[in-house]
């Protein structure tokens, strides 16, 4: 997502000039439906946003319907299998709504889109256009082409049109979206760990400029906007040049947003092990506007199984940084993300894994078995480990990581913390905010509005919640 020649044109256009005009009438409607990461839920809302200046407003009902968009996942198998069950859903609206003389156009995005391409058509004949990550601004000329009859299969780029983004929202949609927003800077991933396929699906590692991203981000803050999350799929691999003319990593970019007003909250994910910089360590310990929480994955605390699955650390390696980073904020919760199974993968090796696990502490974990998926190094690997194993290892790490996660919840009970109130709650008279190590906190709707940060005490810690029913006054 980054571009050449034409770049700074390019920049230029990324806030259009009619992002402010109310969008055309709706006359048509969108459903989409998004599956996998963070970074396919802010590609719908753009590509949503793209097609509204089109004429398609955005339903949540698939019934009422003249365009289907599933935005998909490839990263396990589960996840691309699941693609292919819902178009068969899908097929049968498509014919019944053709039987009452209404056209239904079915596309398909995301990474399953880019991973599999012309093969989705082969599968599933029903879908009208399939469209790759990397090609996003392309897709209003997709669904008129396919809307004439053709289909239309985009998954071809140059590496310059990398960031070739969607136009962005007009003020009042976002301020609809609600007060934390998603915000992409660096898209891709060269690192090639031998059991994923991001980096086939998302191309290679490429950086946002500086300047792109703090227009959105002042124009996010200026609608509203009060926590601002940073995406990438190696957030942390983030660089450009700054406005200084250095040479900028994640650390700086986020000392820079820091100083956008309104902006109180900062947030990055996914990050690799591997960038995490000085800068980006100073910037936990200096800036109060980083969240005291990181997704650090590690998959595996096994020296053997990191080196087969190609991640460059070791386990020693990663503990260190954790201490480094804990050195520097040390309130700071960590979060990973852990594969068990990987082939080759002995009882000691899951043993070490354990070990890690319960060396680092984790407020919170993504756990998964793992899968092998077409065309990585994983998946030609021998001695796959027996699906039984891997179901035994997974609901042991599994109870580890609830352990330590219900730990943390608890140990947040009668403390003081500031919430950003982000929604009303389910029940009149509650409204809910969010810690800042990311824990919905249920609280009286007396305690502030929406975009408020206001300081409480936590009464109780649930398993998913915690709960704030007095206001600390805040003292200058
Ligand atoms: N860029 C991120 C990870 C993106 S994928 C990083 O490097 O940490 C999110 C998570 O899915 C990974 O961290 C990994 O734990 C899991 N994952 C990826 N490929 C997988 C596979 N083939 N089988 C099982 N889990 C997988
Ligand atoms: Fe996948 Fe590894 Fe890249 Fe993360 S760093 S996206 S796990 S290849
Ligand atoms: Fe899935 Fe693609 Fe994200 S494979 S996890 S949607 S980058």
């Amino acid at each position: 997502m980054e571009q050449n020649i034409a770049r700074d044109e390019k920049l230029t256009n990324v806030v259009s000039p009619l992002q402010d005009a109310p969008a055309q009438a709706a006359t048509k409607k969108v459903f989409m439906k998004t599956y996998g990461c963070q970074m396919n839920v802010y590609d719908s809302q753009r590509m949503t946003d793209a097609l509204a200046s089109d004429g398609y407003g955005l339903t949540e009902n698939m019934e009422e319907a003249d365009l289907v968009l599933l935005n998909t996942c490839h990263i396990r198998e589960k996840a691309a299998e699941k693609v292919y069950s819902e178009l068969g859903r899908i097929r049968k609206l498509k014919e019944e709504k053709a039987s009452v003389g209404q056209e239904l156009l079915i596309g398909v995005t995301g990474c399953v889109a880019q991973a599999e391409g012309r093969e989705i058509l082969r599968r599933a004949p029903s879908v009208d256009l399939v469209v790759g990550p990397q090609t996003y601004h392309r897709l209003p000329s997709v669904v008129k082409r396919a809307k004439s009859g053709e289909k239309v299969v985009e998954t071809e780029y140059a590496i310059e049109d990398k960031f070739e983004h969607l136009p962005q929202p007009a003020k009042a949609i976002v301020r609809n979206r609600g007060v934390t927003a998603f915000l992409t800077v660096q898209e891709g991933c060269d690192k090639f760990c031998t059991f994923c396929v991001v980096p086939y699906t998302r191309g290679s590692e490429v950086s946002r400029p500086v300047n792109q991203i703090l227009t959105e981000a002042q124009r996010l803050a200026e609608s509203g906007v009060r926590e601002v999350t940073l995406l990438g799929q190696n957030v942390n691999a983030w660089h450009g040049e700054g406005p200084d003319g250095k040479e900028w990593g994640l650390g700086e970019l986020l000392f820079r947003l820091a100083e956008v007003p309104g902006l109180s909250r900062l947030r990055y994910t996914t990050s690799h092990p591997r960038d995490m910089s000085e800068s980006l360590i100073a910037a936990h310990r200096d800036l109060p506007q980083l969240m005291p929480y990181l997704h650090l994955p590690v998959q595996s605390g096994s020296d053997r199984i990191l080196k087969t699955m190609n991640r460059k650390h070791t386990a020693a390696d990663y503990l260190r940084l954790i201490d480094r980073i804990r050195g520097a904020r040390p309130d700071i919760a960590m979060s990973g993300d852990f594969i068990v199974g990987f082939p080759g993968e002995t009882d000691q090796d899951f043993e070490d894994t354990m070990r890690i696990i319960r060396e680092v502490n984790y407020a919170q974990a993504f756990s998964f078995k793992y899968s092998p998926r077409p065309g990585t190094p994983g998946a030609g690997m021998s001695n796959h480990v027996e699906e039984h194993v891997k179901d035994e290892r997974l609901q042991r790490l599994q109870a580890l990581l609830n352990e330590q996660q219900a730990a943390f919840a608890q140990s947040r009970a009668g403390l003081e913390m500031d919430v950003l109130i982000e929604k009303p709650g389910r029940d009149a008279g509650q409204i809910v905010g969010r810690s800042p190590w990311l824990q919905p906190v249920i609280m009286n709707a007396e305690l502030g509005d929406i975009g408020d940060i206001v300081r409480v005490r936590i009464s109780k810690a649930g398993s998913h919640s915690l709960f704030a029913d007095s206001e600390i006054p805040v003292t200058a």
